[in-house]
């Protein structure tokens, strides 16, 4: 029986009106008025301009401007040079309509915070807000008005580079996150001059390419698509995002920049979406490339019609777009209409009245104080503890002497991490520098590199292991290098790269315990370190306060409070790992015949939601508010949560679920809500979470949203492996 059952359409329009706020909506009628007479003066070829985007300025591209014919530009940063090329455009062009300036401010514009992955396992959105609010700051005061962030694809395989630029593996949290980072970015009021425009990306289910390689199709269910891939999207349309990006993918054989399902269908029908779509970089050219449009002027119309509004990189809207209009391939109205929605950007971002920006608000704006500070926040919140044996940290204040090792803790331009933006390696704190300034004066710090992060020279063993034996303690800092991570950077191995693993064996031979710090873009495989090191910190790429942020978790002046928000493989042959696996019909035992492997626990060596602190919370009292709910229903799930160590810390409490026996067969575990709670020692607290019969609906065999009576498991957690287990009963009366 199904107590529910409604097309998602219903659900979706319901939350998109209620999250329209009324200043904008009154705000638009003006806009519209405005755009209609633009429009209205506007030749086909200018028209046709505002649907245009080239990367960086060069002269010839001035008179391009003079005519109208460029729209806008990626990556040209800077007060002085953007003022200089929109002055052509706002001065110079018959209609003085002004550039949009776009720049992938991925994790900080200049103030370079964690990688996303990184401040998504704060589970604090709050702190992602903030951090947004910051980049937003710098780089609108730098002449950008839009970033290509925030990356929403949820990824589930490690190997693909880009799960360093998303929020991990869970949709749950991923929604959190999107809108958490659109929010940031595009505070209440885009014409703010320390504000700039979100863009979604990359719509959709670019996440999960087949192999883990970049740029490799997906072939997915709807359903997967639907429960998985899209809420994050729909999450951050919700927060208001103005704009959003296709990607490179096909899905299901279909180009994601052409695919009328998706973008047609699901984005502007059931979500009525009303902001404007950019392509991925020449994604448009590459409907060619994949084989689904014949010629240029094929992949034009193919991407105008599935109302891809502004064209990256490729120039084809440039070069097709006016013909194919005057031979009535494409009716004026549908490239009116995506007009429309690019002028409407620009007039939100209030662009026709504050063309330019002040060089001097620039200055004062670039890494300020408060936003360095704000750095080193983010960096030691992201960082997750994931083994501290015989509670090696924090390090005592009186450590006679400390050997620091490893190809990252001298190094500067790897912390940045992929897409670092104006980020300069100088602005950088290492963790040699971090420890060196924190440690006492009287603790003996050596250090030596050991090797290069991804050669295969040993000649630096000896020196590192000598640094090791004289030392109480070796912090070891390994991990990969910048570009080894994010676009572009799928890897068919996830061990440490290069020597690495033996630097760490080696330097563990000689007694001395071990810190491994690891600095990544992604998941790693790990097992030895597990095994061996006595304690292990992700560190992930920490941003320019990376060296303070480690130095303040090494001593306990700040306890680690992050989480993994993506599983840990064993071996990349478990990948893809996830928590919220299916149930199967043979579950993993010792029996051969189950869903197992034969040469490897099918485990994740480090769950989602896992993460370590050096005080102790114990969880109890798990209460249900009712044993029996209706559709209608919230139900409230409490626990309390208690500090029973000796130091104050933060905890991120989980709540999941799991629909046992459903007429399409659930995840094992779903996370529906978290909170991160600060407990001093002794101190407890009753975490409070409600849950909404509503969301424990699924789509189901006709992919219609379906919530199911029955019995539902709930447990309060601290990882997505562990908590406090109660049910209850979703009636069908
Ligand atoms: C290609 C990437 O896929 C996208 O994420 C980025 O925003 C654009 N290039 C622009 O740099």
């Amino acid at each position: 029986m199904k107590l529910c059952r409604e097309p998602s359409r219903f659900m979706i329009v319901l939350l998109l009106t209620s999250s329209i706020p009324a200043a904008v909506s009154s705000q638009a009628s003006t806009i519209d008025q405005r755009i209609d007479e633009l429009l209205s003066r506007m030749t086909l070829d200018e028209k046709v301009g505002q649907l245009v985007q080239y990367p960086g300025y060069s002269e010839d591209r001035a008179q391009a401007i003079r005519e109208g014919k460029i729209g806008s530009f990626l990556n040209v940063p800077g007060a002085e040079n953007s003022n200089q090329v929109q002055r052509i455009a706002v001065e110079e062009s018959r209609l003085g309509i002004p550039l949009i300036f776009g720049l992938d401010v991925i994790h900080g514009f200049r103030t370079i915070f964690p990688i996303p992955l990184a401040t998504a396992s704060s589970w604090d959105p709050e702190l992602v807000t903030a951090i947004e609010a910051i980049a937003a700051r710098e780089a609108r005061a730098s002449g950008v008005h839009w970033t290509f962030a925030p990356m929403v694809d949820i990824a589930r395989d490690a190997r693909w580079g880009r799960i360093s630029e998303g929020a991990g593996e869970d949709p749950y949290l991923g929604s959190a996150m999107a809108a958490a980072r659109v929010r940031g970015f595009q505070g209440d009021d885009l014409t703010a001059a320390d504000r700039i425009m979100a863009c979604l990306k990359h719509y959709v289910a670019y996440g999960q390419p087949v192999g883990g390689r970049d740029y490799n199709s997906v072939d997915m269910s709807e359903r997967s698509l639907r429960e998985i891939y899209l809420p994050p999207f729909k999450a951050g349309a919700d927060a208001g995002a103005a704009s959003l990006m296709s990607a490179f993918n096909l899905l299901n054989g279909v180009p994601t920049t052409a695919n009328k399902f998706t973008l047609n269908q699901i984005l502007r029908g059931e979500w009525g979406f009303e902001g404007f779509i950019v392509s991925d970089w020449n994604s448009v050219g590459e409907l060619v490339q994949h084989g689904y449009a014949g010629d240029a002027a094929d992949a034009a119309r193919l991407a105008l019609n599935a109302t891809i509004d502004l064209d990256m990189a490729s120039g084809i809207y440039d070069g097709q777009l006016a013909d194919l209009v005057r031979a009535n391939v494409i009716p004026e109205e549908l490239l009116d209409q995506s007009v429309r929605r690019v002028l409407r950007a620009k007039f939100m971002l209030g662009l026709f009245d504050n063309p330019y920006v002040d060089p001097e608000t620039e200055t004062a704006a670039i890494l300020r104080d408060d936003h360095v500070a704000a750095a080193r926040d983010a960096a030691r919140k992201s960082m997750v503890l994931l083994k501290n044996d015989g509670a090696l940290l924090p390090l005592s204040e009186d450590i006679g002497s400390i050997a620091v090792i490893g190809p990252l803790a001298d190094n500067q331009v790897d912390l940045l991490g992929s897409w670092h933006a104006m980020g300069q390696p100088e602005d950088v704190v290492t963790v040699l520098a971090g420890i060196q300034s924190r440690a006492a004066p009287t603790t003996t710090i050596t250090y030596a590199q050991g090797s290069t992060i991804t050669g295969a020279e040993t000649d630096g063993f000896a020196e590192a292991v000598a640094a090791a034996r004289d030392a109480d303690v070796a912090i070891v800092v390994v991990g990969e290098r910048e570009y080894e991570t994010g676009e572009g950077a799928s890897r068919t191995a996830l061990d440490l790269p290069g020597v690495q693993p033996a630097l760490i064996e080696a330097v563990h031979e000689t007694g001395t315990p071990v810190v491994a710090v690891i600095m990544s873009g992604r998941p790693l495989t790990i097992p030895w370190l597990a095994e061996n090191v006595p304690a292990i910190l992700q560190a992930w790429h920490p941003g320019i306060q990376g060296g303070n942020a480690v130095a303040d978790l090494l001593w306990g002046d700040y306890n680690p409070s992050g989480k993994l928000t993506a599983s840990f493989p064993r071996s990349v042959g478990q990948i893809p790992i996830y928590y919220a696996r299916d149930i199967t019909g043979r579950p993993g035992t010792d029996f051969k015949y189950t869903s197992r492997y034969i040469d490897s626990p099918d485990t994740p060596l480090y769950p989602f939601g896992y993460g370590l602190s050096y005080t102790t919370f114990e969880y109890g009292d798990l209460t249900l508010s009712a044993d029996t709910i209706t559709v209608n229903d919230t139900l409230t799930v409490s626990a309390t949560v208690s500090n029973t160590g000796d130091v104050a810390g933060a905890e991120v409490v989980q709540l999941y679920i799991r629909d046992p026996v459903a007429s399409v067969v659930r995840p094992v575990k779903e996370l529906k809500g978290f909170t991160k709670i600060y407990l001093e020692p002794g101190e407890q607290q009753t975490v409070q979470f409600t849950l909404r019969a509503r969301e424990l609906g699924f789509f189901d065999q006709e992919m219609l949203w379906a919530i199911e009576p029955g019995v539902f498991n709930v447990w309060v957690g601290w990882s997505s492996d562990e908590g406090l287990e109660g049910s209850f009963v979703l009636s069908g009366n």
